[in-house]
């Protein structure tokens, strides 16, 4: 099977393009043994990058929450990752902007080292499977909890963050779920293990704030859209045995987009008018 090292196309690499199987980085990379390292995950609709500039301001922030300064300026990033696209001929895809400390120095301290950036893009029609997201997928709560704003930097997209997301998804997998559902450190629902998080009850829309957790820019655009549909919102606080009460929820992100839940545990959920309305409203956002 080839893997994910072993495609045709071209990355960009450091203001260069380079051949997709070329785009390597040394054993010795400050970023592959400390995890200073931080991404973004982006989807281009129609040839237009979805919130596109925002995704760039966050990369360079995610990036100053560690220290770390992306020598490139949200304009230039935008003007690679467009030619990004258009060097691999894609107008529908998945776009991964990466930036990461190199080789310079290795050790705690990496003072000396440099920032890298790179931007790898391809087509990537849907996170879940079709044929579940329709009826709803199946989540089980997770293991590991999200950790506080005071012990992790829970604002940035940081890579080192998704290691407890990789085990809980790998444990959900493992017991036929799509996903796992995370609650943070005070016991609280607060999403998945790359989505956020909403539910619906007595037909309020209701998300947790994020306040250890990414404020996913797909999340900031459904609540604006649940505003302009009039959908009622809060912005609040939920506990996991709130959740038998539920009649919807769903999970938002770039990857994931609007995905319907349709189990937790041992609770069922259908797939209702609110989320029918929010998905459709986003699906004609993305592409207008
Ligand atoms: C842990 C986590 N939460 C939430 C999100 C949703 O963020 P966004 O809507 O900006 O993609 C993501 C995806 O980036 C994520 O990885």
């Amino acid at each position: 099977m080839s893997g994910f090292d072993d495609k045709d196309g071209l990355i960009w690499y450091n203001g260069k393009f380079v051949e997709w199987r070329d785009a390597k980085v040394h054993l010795l990379t400050h970023g592959l043994h400390y995890a200073s390292s931080v991404f973004e995950g982006e989807r281009a609709y129609n040839g237009k990058i979805f919130r596109s500039e925002d995704h760039s301001k966050r990369l360079i922030n995610s990036a100053n929450i560690l220290g770390m300064t992306i020598p490139y300026s949200v304009e230039e990033l935008e003007a690679a990752k467009y030619e990004t696209l258009k060097r691999n001929n894609l107008t529908d895809a998945y776009i991964r902007p990466v930036a990461w400390r190199g080789s310079e120095q290795l050790g705690i301290s990496a003072q000396k080292t440099k920032t890298h950036v790179a931007i790898a893009a391809w087509e990537w029609p849907s996170y879940y499977p079709v044929e579940i997201r329709e009826k709803g997928i199946k989540l089980v709560t997770a293991p590991w909890h999200r950790p506080p704003a005071d012990c992790a930097p829970t604002q940035s997209k940081a890579a080192g963050l998704y290691m407890i997301c990789t085990m809980s998804k790998h444990w959900a997998e493992e017991q036929g779920c799509q996903d796992a559902l995370m609650l943070d450190y005070r016991g609280h629902v607060v999403e998945a293990t790359s989505a956020n998080f909403f539910m619906v009850k007595n037909g309020v829309l209701v998300t947790p704030p994020p306040d250890c957790f990414l404020n996913g820019l797909t999340r900031q655009t459904i609540i604006e859209l649940a505003h302009k549909h009039n959908v009622p919102f809060e912005e609040r606080f939920i506990m996991p045995d709130e959740l038998k009460d539920a009649q919807e929820i769903f999970l938002t992100g770039t990857a994931a987009e609007v995905t319907a839940v349709g189990q937790i545990d041992d609770i069922h959920f259908t797939v209702g008018p609110i989320i029918t309305k929010l998905r459709s409203a986003y699906e004609d956002l993305v592409i207008s």
